[in-house]
């Protein structure tokens, strides 16, 4: 069996290669189904089958790797995550959980357990190209309906065409439902944030993945001469969003465990001379508790329009995507805290400020979630790393995990 730290240094190059394949020189970006998914899909497919796993694409676009059991009527544990990334991402964001998956196999060396293993690099978790997250995960259990299918990204391209200028039938995506014999999910993910770098740990358990809201929201005044127009005959929608921007960082900042974002801002006629007559402006709110997040939402929309009507601008609001704040499963997450500590690391158990395919997949069978240290506390960013001997210990205790379910007929029993 290969080393734990060959291999942990295996999958972090593995990891890096596949962040080269991008719709963008110089930096990582890769959004649904867009053609350098292709190679990303070779590379891993490659590593799959050297380990013995039967690889298929699915038709929105899921790679997927199965690992038979010692019996084909063996139930099977999925492990899991993204392929996509933001724009101009780091390496690591999904990708690790991935190749982690299939370096758990490669471990295995051809051992056969009472359980099949189906790892998943889904096609879309970031929401980037359509506004909504979770494609990919979405189909695993079932949730693509024709409005997702609708959905145009800012060349009209709807997600039904991007399916089939892939090579994948829009038709065939029932398909994707993962198997009735599957009881339980594990991802492996990067924390994205600082604290498991704060307390020196280089694994933390996941509890629960935060809720989140996610809006468009427009503000439409009157674009105008930028010389011509005296202040006080102005309608400027991008001043007036910006007084919002404001409103919403001082809000979230005064409520414990929120966090609020306007990350995209986009401008019409957005030229310097000309006074911005539109602006839509996005929203991210998240908290673990989902009342806290609704009345922060409720608060800052009623804010938009306030701000919208003392200066004589419109406002309009779209939701992309109420998430409820989803709890890893209690028996799962207590197996992997336990092998944790078997492997003899401090089981820090903690919430994700970040959303995972694991908050999809929780709806259908039992989930949980290993993060790893997030070094700099830096993510969604080309400078987002990991350490490779936390990759090491996690693939050790991802085998303890698998021993200790091997070993607990109860846990299987329970989990189906
Ligand atoms: O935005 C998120 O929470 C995740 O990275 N998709
Ligand atoms: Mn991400
Ligand atoms: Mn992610």
């Amino acid at each position: 069996m290969i080393a734990l730290d060959v291999l942990a240094e295996n999958v972090i190059s593995r990891c890096r290669l596949l962040a080269e394949w991008s719709e963008e020189a110089g930096a990582t970006t890769r959004t649904f189904l867009s053609p350098p998914m292709h190679a990303v899909h070779r590379h891993v497919r490659g590593w799959m089958e050297r380990s013995g796993m039967s690889v298929s694409t699915d038709h929105t676009g899921n790679l997927r790797g199965f690992y038979p059991g010692d019996q084909a009527s063996a139930p099977r544990l999925l492990i899991g995550s993204h392929l996509d990334t933001v724009p101009r991402a780091g390496a690591f964001d999904g990708i690790l959980g991935v190749v982690m998956g299939a370096a758990l196999i490669e471990l295995l060396d051809g051992r056969r357990l009472g359980f099949g293993i189906e790892v998943i690099g889904f096609s879309e978790e970031e929401g980037v190209r359509f506004g909504v997250p979770f494609i990919g995960s979405r189909a695993l259990i079932g949730e693509i309906d024709d409005a997702l299918l609708a959905r145009r990204d800012a060349a009209g391209i709807s997600v039904r065409e991007a399916i089939a200028a892939f090579g994948l039938d829009p038709s065939r995506i029932g398909e994707a439902r993962a198997s009735d014999s599957a009881f339980g999910y594990l991802e492996f993910h990067i924390e994205q944030g600082p604290v498991l770098e704060s307390l020196n740990l280089p694994l933390g358990i996941v509890d629960a993945v935060s809720g989140q809201s996610r809006f468009d929201v427009l503000f439409e005044g009157r674009a105008n001469h930028a010389g011509t127009t005296p202040m006080n005959l102005r309608r400027d929608a991008l001043a007036g969003a910006s007084e919002w921007i404001g409103a919403v960082e001082q809000a979230a900042n005064a409520i414990p465990g929120a966090v609020a974002t306007v990350g995209r801002v986009v401008v019409s006629p957005d030229a310097g001379n000309v006074i911005p007559g539109a602006v839509t402006a996005s929203l991210d709110v998240r908290h673990t508790e989902n009342a806290v997040r609704h009345e922060l939402v409720e608060r800052l929309l009623e804010c938009a329009s306030d701000i919208a009507a003392r200066r004589g601008l419109t406002v309009s609001c779209t939701r992309n995507l109420d998430q409820p704040a989803v709890a890893m499963d209690a028996s799962l997450t207590q197996l992997l805290a336990r092998s944790v500590a078997l492997c003899g690391w401090n089981v820090h158990r903690m919430a994700s400020g970040a959303g995972h395919d694991a908050m999809m997949v929780a709806r259908r069978m039992p989930a949980a979630m290993l993060f790893l240290r997030s070094p700099g506390g830096i993510s969604h960013h080309s400078d987002e790393s990991v350490l490779v001997e936390d990759v090491a210990i996690a693939l050790g205790v991802g085998m303890r995990f698998l021993e200790e379910l091997e070993q607990s007929e109860e846990m299987k029993q329970s989990l189906v």
